[in-house]
C-alpha cells in the first residue's frame, strides 16, 4: 500500500480537481477537497467543507448530465459527466466530472470520489464546430434551392 504522507503530496500536486464526499441524509458532502479544486472554483475549503457540491450549479440547475450523476449516486459505480458550473465571483466553466464510488470495509461506510476536469476551451470549440456546421448546411441548402431556380430559368 502506497505511504500515506506521499498518497497527500500526490493528490495535493493535481491538476485536477479531487474531491472525497460521504453520505448525509439527502446530500452527500465534501469531506476533502485539493488545492486544484480550490483554484477550480474560486472557493477555499473551509468556505465550503461539509457542503454538496451542487452549489457550484448555482440555479443552473435543468442540466442532463445530473441524470446519471444521480444514478451513480443511488446504485454506486461511476460516471463521466460535463456540467456547466460557477466559479464563487460567478464566471461559468465547462466541469467535466468523472464520479466513482468507494466502498470503505474498515468502517462500512460508502464514499464518493471526484476528479474535476475543466474543459471549457474544449466544449467552446465543439459548440462552435456545431454552429458552423449548422450555418454551412442551410448555406448549402440555399446554393440548391438556387441552383434549382436557375436551372428552371435556363
Ligand atoms: C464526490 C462528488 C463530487 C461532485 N462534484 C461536483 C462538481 O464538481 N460539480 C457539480 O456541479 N456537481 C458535483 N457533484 C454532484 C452534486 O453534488 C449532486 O450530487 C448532483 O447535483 C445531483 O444531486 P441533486 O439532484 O440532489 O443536486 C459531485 C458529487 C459528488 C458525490
Amino acid at each position: 500500500m502506497i505511504n500515506a504522507q506521499l498518497l497527500q503530496l500526490v493528490i495535493n500536486a493535481s491538476n485536477d480537481g479531487i474531491v472525497i464526499a460521504e453520505r448525509e441524509g439527502e446530500d452527500n458532502i465534501l469531506i476533502y477537497v485539493n488545492p486544484a479544486f480550490e483554484k477550480l472554483t474560486g472557493y477555499s475549503a473551509e468556505e465550503i467543507l461539509y457542503q454538496d457540491c451542487r452549489f457550484l450549479q448555482s440555479g443552473d440547475r435543468d442540466q442532463r448530465a445530473l441524470g446519471s450523476i444521480r444514478e451513480t449516486l443511488e446504485n454506486g459505480g461511476s460516471c463521466r459527466e460535463v456540467l456547466r458550473n460557477y466559479r464563487k465571483d460567478g464566471t461559468p466553466f465547462w466541469n467535466e466530472l468523472s464520479l466513482s464510488t468507494v466502498y470503505n470495509e474498515s468502517d462500512k461506510q460508502t464514499y464518493f470520489v471526484g476528479v474535476q476536469k475543466n474543459v471549457t476551451a474544449q466544449v467552446k470549440a465543439q459548440l462552435r464546430v456545431e454552429q458552423l456546421e449548422a450555418e454551412l448546411s442551410t448555406l448549402k441548402a440555399q446554393l440548391r434551392a438556387l441552383n434549382t431556380t436557375n436551372g428552371q430559368n435556363n
